[in-house]
């Protein structure tokens, strides 16, 4: 069986559409929204395509109209995109993030899964290092094979105390410096953490027609080919530290 686990989409159809892997099944683990320009066709395509999707934080903050305010940063441009995504998007679509599931749990190939959008114990909101310290205790009495999580834009893989963490990076919104676009394929058990070319031109075309303020449509450009934000924070937990904490937002 082989299972393309997408997340952290953000609105980005052009990035979402250049990742053609054949697959079993799909599962997307949140962030469908926020950011760029195309979230509509972004929830359509995984309406279409995934079968288990769970909500992330920019989902739920998105269906709930949670408002956000920041000077700076990944939360000036979920303020600055927020509203915009909302009102881009029918009631259905938004129907569809707020019925989703913060956490999933599934059996595929013979091996067990917990799907969740940041963490097994705060499924939308945690940061998560790729570091086996902070995930032991995380992973304390869950029987199962694998736990697939998104939220931070980090791509690892990670064995722990026989538990399999993968991160499959993000989609659309990828960090460090390198604009492809980031997924996973797990087939048999065994994790390939992949990255595919995008025509970022695309996106960065369609947020001309989404976003009016010129401050945020330059600091998603450079986000887009792999410049901006990268330096002030990719490092640490501030690096996508979510809407809902204090720290600037991812
Ligand atoms: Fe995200």
């Amino acid at each position: 069986m082989r299972i393309l686990v997408v997340t952290d989409i953000h609105g980005n159809r052009a990035a979402l559409e250049a990742i053609r892997e054949p697959f079993d099944v799909c599962l997307c683990l949140g962030d469908i929204v926020d950011y760029g320009p195309e979230p509509g066709a972004c929830i359509e395509w995984v309406r279409a395509n995934a079968t288990h999707t769970v909500r992330g934080n920019h989902d739920h903050g998105v269906a709930q109209n949670v408002t956000v305010q920041g000077a700076a940063g990944f939360r000036y441009l979920t303020a600055v995109t927020r509203p915009l995504t909302i009102q881009s998007l029918t009631p259905e679509q938004r129907r569809f993030l707020a019925d989703l599931p913060t956490s999933r749990m599934l059996t595929l190939g013979g091996k067990r899964f917990l799907l969740v959008h940041a963490s097994p114990r705060d499924p939308m909101d945690e940061y998560t290092l790729a570091e086996a310290t902070q995930w032991a205790p995380l992973l304390q009495g869950l029987y199962v094979d694998f736990v697939l999580v998104g939220h931070t834009h980090q791509l690892y893989s990670l064995d722990v105390n026989g538990i399999t963490v993968v991160n499959p990076g993000s989609v659309g919104l990828t960090r460090n410096g390198d604009p492809r676009a980031a997924y996973a394929v797990i087939e048999n058990g065994k994790v390939e953490l992949k990255r595919v070319e995008y025509p970022v031109e695309e996106t960065i075309a369609a947020l001309e027609g989404f976003v009016s303020d010129p401050h945020a449509r330059q600091l998603l450009t450079d986000i887009y080919q792999g410049r901006g934000l990268v330096g002030r924070w990719a490092v640490g937990k501030t690096a996508d530290a979510d809407d809902s904490s204090t720290e600037p937002t991812g």
